[in-house]
């Protein structure tokens, strides 16, 4: 039998909903948004936030929808490209591990703490020393693996591929250079690794909104970025849909046409 929702949070839902759905059509608070979001690209503020103490390079607004997803989704692996200072293999090793404990506290279990089939695998060209130390010695390091190298090199993608198999419901994040053609590769590469109704989420999408001048050391500008990889990638793949409505909500989103369900 289905649980009944209790007509207060319904209604809150409801209110929430039709919140949202004026959010997109008020033009003024769009460009303000959009006008905000490349000022704070220009002040470096996506670098300024932990997760448990290591650093994140993400827009706040973005991980509060990560963490909604995982928790709708109830992944057992998340694979993540870009690894960087590890803030983002931590926040999801954190939200794995709530899963476990609430999946314990449900079924009335005594949780090993240690002991999970929830693991995160992070991909980076580069792991720094530093930050690889620190992620080892976090203690959430034991539901995560990090593998060294390109993201779209065969080897990289078919050592994933072997990993994934054990896993029941993937989740994938992709963040890791923001170019058309690899953004475009990681998505032939990992999306199929996604899990029916589960998510592959393309970062950094904004910039095909922001202006041209916005990233003038990165490849990546107008035109050339994961928006336009998501966009041609959609074309051939109608197993993948925009949810709008994170496009909606978030309103300063680092990842506008970025959360993408998996439909078929
Ligand atoms: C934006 S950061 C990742 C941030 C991280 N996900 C977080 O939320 O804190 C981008 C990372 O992508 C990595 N990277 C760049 N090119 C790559 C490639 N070809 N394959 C894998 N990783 C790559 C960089 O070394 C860098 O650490």
């Amino acid at each position: 039998m289905s649980k009944m929702e209790d007509p207060e949070i319904t209604k809150f839902n409801k209110e929430c909903e039709a919140n949202i759905a004026g959010y997109s059509t008020d033009d003024e608070w769009q460009q303000l948004s959009t006008d905000w979001y490349a000022r704070g690209v220009k002040q470096k503020y996506m670098y300024n936030f932990k997760f448990l103490g290591r650093p994140i390079i993400q827009n706040p607004a973005d991980m509060i929808a990560i963490q909604e997803l995982i928790w709708e989704v109830k992944p057992s692996l998340i694979i993540e490209t870009g690894i960087a200072h590890g803030g983002s293999l931590i926040m999801s090793a954190t939200m794995l591990a709530a899963l476990d404990y609430c999946e314990a506290i449900e079924n009335g279990q005594i949780l090993d703490p240690k002991t999970t089939n929830r693991h995160v695998l992070g991909i980076d060209i580069d792991i720094r020393s530093h930050n690889k130390a620190a992620i080892e010695a976090h203690p959430m390091s034991h539901r995560i693996d990090m593998i060294e190298g390109s993201s779209i090199a065969p080897e990289i993608i078919a050592q994933v591929h072997k990993i994934a198999k054990n896993y029941e419901t993937t989740f994938v994040c992709l963040d890791s250079n923001h170019t058309h053609e690899h953004v475009l590769a990681e998505l032939e590469a990992y999306a199929p690794l996604t899990s029916m109704g589960s998510y592959c989420v393309v970062f950094d999408t904004v910039i095909e909104d922001l202006p041209d001048d916005t990233f003038p050391d990165r490849p990546w500008c107008k035109g050339n970025n994961s928006k336009t990889a998501v966009w041609e990638y959609l074309k051939t793949h109608p197993e993948f849909k925009v949810d709008k409505q994170y496009n909606d909500k978030l309103v300063i989103n680092s990842s506008p046409d970025g959360y993408l369900k998996r439909v078929g």
